[in-house]
């Protein structure tokens, strides 16, 4: 049962499957993609932020269109004043994965001009592999004054260790894996429902 709610709910965000590593991949917006948000939906990447539970390993995808988009992942500060001109890693091949690797805060933004003032910009928090959230640096605190006081749930505190997540029966299994393979899965998944 619990493996086909977690397949449902997988196809329902477009979300992908279990390799070895237990390691999920997000989709950013889940049926939306990368993009400037619309008038109705002005906060869609903090809503998506929320909504998610990314565990150390996890990746978070970007889809959209190459031609009129990228992805930055940028500092606190950049991400702040929206300024794009030298990010500490871009992607623009409208298919770009990023692979949290390491606990802490991660902002992202797109590279197109103007649109992170348009709010087409995300932050992650990534916890420890105990699931365990580090504080948010001075850095951190200074570019978000707003948005800082919004700490994850378990931060800093005991927190529920990895595999009894709330979120857990929720969570898209994903490899970090291909695309391809991710389409081919959820394809699969949709068979079974
Ligand atoms: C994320 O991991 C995948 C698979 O290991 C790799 O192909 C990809 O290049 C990584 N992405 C980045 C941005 O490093
Ligand atoms: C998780 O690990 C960190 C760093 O090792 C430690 O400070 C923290 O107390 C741990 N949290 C839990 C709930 O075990």
């Amino acid at each position: 049962m619990r493996a086909r709610a977690a397949l449902a709910s997988a196809a329902a965000v477009l979300l992908l499957l279990v390799d070895g590593c237990g390691c999920a991949m997000y989709k950013v917006g889940d049926l939306d993609a990368w993009g400037v948000p619309p008038p109705s939906k002005p906060d869609v990447y903090k809503r998506w932020a929320k909504s998610v539970h990314l565990a150390l390993g996890d990746s978070i995808w970007f889809l959209y269109p190459p031609s009129q988009d990228s992805v930055l992942q940028v500092t606190p500060q950049a991400f702040a004043a929206c300024e794009v001109s030298d990010p500490v890693l871009k992607l623009d091949d409208g298919n770009s994965v990023f692979n949290l690797t390491t606990p802490g805060r991660f902002y992202y933004t797109s590279g197109a001009p103007g649109h992170c003032r348009k709010g087409q910009k995300l932050w992650v928090d990534v916890p420890m592999a105990n699931g365990t959230y580090l504080p948010p640096s001075a850095n951190d605190l200074a570019a978000l004054a707003p948005a800082a006081a919004e700490a994850p749930t378990g931060f800093l505190s005991a927190s529920a260790p990895a595999g009894a997540h709330p979120s857990a029966a929720l969570r898209p299994v994903a490899a970090a894996g291909s695309v391809v393979a991710a389409a081919a899965l959820s394809f699969a998944a949709s068979l079974l429902l």
